[in-house]
């Protein structure tokens, strides 16, 4: 792990719970609610999650859950490019409504590939959702159909994203800032 710290502040937990009840607004308004499968992408997706799912309650709105773990960066902050499935989802998807939950949406590789998978098992919809949306490095043709904050080029932790498995508690997003000369 190189010297680093997260002491930069990029959004603020309150801006996170007002765009958490906005985002499932959006979603109550477009998913089909009876048949609703809310699966999260473990396990940068939990902190997220949770606090959509409690927001669903302000609709009426009563989705399934299930979770999907994946292979992780490790204490890599690029992609390596292959995307795992180390934990599979255990409820019957077919001709269900799914929706995907992300922390962050960066080469897209992830978010895709579950979708194909989710799609090949006879799921009637697929549609994502992520807290962050970083552009930068897009290496597939995806966009999220709900996402919280376009942001930067930066690595950044917190709300359950992780570097090298730590700093996921944050109840804020942070920058992670590199001192290469330290
Ligand atoms: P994708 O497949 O490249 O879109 O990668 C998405 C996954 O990469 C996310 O679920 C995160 O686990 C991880 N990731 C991408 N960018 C960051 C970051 O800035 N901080 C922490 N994890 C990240
Ligand atoms: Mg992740």
């Amino acid at each position: 792990m190189r010297a680093h710290d997260v002491k930069e502040i990029l959004i603020e937990k309150s801006a996170i719970a007002r765009r958490v009840d906005e985002l499932v607004d959006d979603i109550a308004a477009t998913a089909e609610p009876r048949n609703l499968i809310v699966i999260g992408i473990l396990k940068g997706s939990f902190m997220f999650l949770a606090d959509l799912m409690r927001s669903f309650h302000r609709h009426e709105v009563h989705p399934r859950i299930d979770f999907l773990t994946l292979s992780s960066y490790g204490a890599d902050t690029v992609s390596s490019g292959t995307v795992n499935i180390i934990h599979d989802i255990r409820e019957d998807i077919r001709g269900a409504d799914i929706l995907l939950v992300d922390d962050i949406l960066d080469t897209g590789r992830t978010l895709a590939l579950t979708k194909e998978i989710m799609l090949g098992r006879g799921a009637r919809s697929v549609r994502t959702c992520v807290l962050l949306d970083k552009k930068a490095h897009r290496a597939v043709e995806l966009e999220a159909d709900h996402a919280g904050f376009v942001i930067d080029d930066h690595f950044v932790v917190g709300y359950g994203l992780d570097y090298d498995n730590l700093y996921r508690e944050l109840p804020h997003i942070a920058k992670v800032s590199f001192h290469d000369d330290a």
